[in-house]
């Protein structure tokens, strides 16, 4: 059944408790990535059109349920308030007598935005307790932080027990959208890219995706474990000898339900990574096995150009996970012509969080595609097919 979201339930003039995922990277006091305050704009900007009155509550890092400084919300509070063009106040606790005295005294679309709920242990044990505390300012609840969806914490699932209703956002709705329905009845060819440094990461994600998709590309440091898997020698690339049955497993299950399963066939490799220093070495490029000495950091040439063809044939594209080392510009040239093959390509393109986003960012393809995640560990989880309780916990329509 179908989840109730802000658009099925009366507003106005309502206290709305909305659950956010502004857990963005902030780097000296400033947000160094805002992809995830722009996704909770239409939720929040519908919520002050209707003139409820908006109090919004989220999470930023992992402070062990311990007040600090590091993590406080404030610099959110200032962004958004640029980004809504209206003043966001910022309460300094997200329980407790001042915030309740605050949101009695709210005005009708006015948006208050609450310090992070991971300053209270309760948070992530999801003390119903706690969920009661955050619940106390809500007449109505709205979760819409995709991004925070897998964790069954007091502010995504436990607070929907102490609210009449519970709904979600847009953003979620969006989410929902693209990395469900879209992927789960894709228009075909659907291709699926998959890179990213380990199989044991991916591996359910890559099984529950072997049901839907027609070609899947692989690349990455896990392309080595599956080359492993074929036989082949990587030299010193990246790889987890551990899971090469993991990886058999896959190539059967590509091989059982007709799916084009395909591997780097070239490699840019190079005698020392250091990746802090941001160098490489010498480089080359590798066709087939990989010797001693020398790892693995990106697609070769061959492999682009086989992946550009079959990306340009798709009608449905979900990319998790980059192609090689594409912080360190000599192994990012892949990544990035796999971010251009599928910006260009005429089908629905779904970038499904993390590492992807970023490296889609880098490129300067990101405005071309149809729908970038704002999950990580959320996004992944739901691709595998698991219920996220966040989302399991809203009312049905
Ligand atoms: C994320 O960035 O993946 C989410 O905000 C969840 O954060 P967490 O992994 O600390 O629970």
């Amino acid at each position: 059944m179908a989840i109730k979201t802000i658009e099925d339930i009366e507003v106005t003039g309502k206290r709305v408790l909305v659950r956010v995922d502004f857990n963005v990277p902030v780097k000296n006091g400033a947000i160094t990535d805002d992809s995830r305050i722009i996704g909770a704009l239409p939720t929040i900007r519908h919520l002050v059109e209707k003139k409820a009155k908006v109090i919004l509550c989220s999470h930023l890092g992992r402070p062990k349920g311990e007040r600090n400084r590091e993590f406080t919300l404030q610099a959110v509070a200032l962004d958004l308030s640029t980004k809504l063009g209206a003043p966001v106040t910022f309460l300094d606790d997200c329980i407790g007598e001042q915030v309740e005295i605050a949101a009695r005294g709210m005005i009708d679309g006015q948006v208050m935005l609450l310090e992070n709920v991971r300053f209270h242990p309760g948070e992530e044990k999801n003390d119903p307790e706690f969920a009661k505390e955050l619940a106390k300012v809500a007449d109505i609840f709205v979760n819409d932080a995709f991004g925070t969806a897998h964790r069954a914490h007091a502010s995504t699932e436990g607070v929907t027990h102490h609210v009449k209703e519970s709904v979600a956002g847009y953003l979620i709705q969006k989410e929902l959208e693209y990395l469900g329905e879209k992927t789960a009845k894709p228009e075909r060819p659907f291709v699926v890219i998959l890179g990213g440094a380990k199989v044991s990461d991916k591996i359910s994600v890559i099984d529950a995706l072997l049901d839907k998709a027609d070609t899947v590309l692989i690349g990455g440091a896990m392309a080595y474990t599956f080359r492993l898997a074929l036989g082949g020698e990587v030299g010193d690339s990246l790889a987890e000898p551990d899971k090469i049955d993991t990886a058999k497993s896959a190539l059967e299950k590509a091989k059982e339900k007709g799916v084009e399963f395909l591997l780097p066939e070239d490699n840019i490799v190079c005698d020392k990574l250091d990746f802090k220093a941001g160098t490489l070495g010498e480089t080359k490029v590798v066709e087939g096995d990989i010797e001693k000495g020398w790892e693995g950091v990106d697609i070769g040439p061959k492999t682009v150009e086989r992946y550009k063809a079959e990306i340009a044939k798709a009608k449905t594209v979900l990319w998790n996970g980059p192609m090689g080392v594409f912080e360190i510009p000599e192994a990012a040239q892949g990544t990035f012509a796999v971010a251009q093959a599928v910006a260009e390509a005429d089908c629905v393109s779904i970038i499904g969080g993390g590492d992807s986003v970023t490296a889609i960012k880098r490129s300067g393809y990101s405005q071309s595609v149809s729908f970038m995640s704002t999950g990580g560990g959320a996004s992944l989880e739901f691709l595998e097919g698991k219920e996220l309780p966040g989302v399991a916990a809203l009312d049905r329509k």
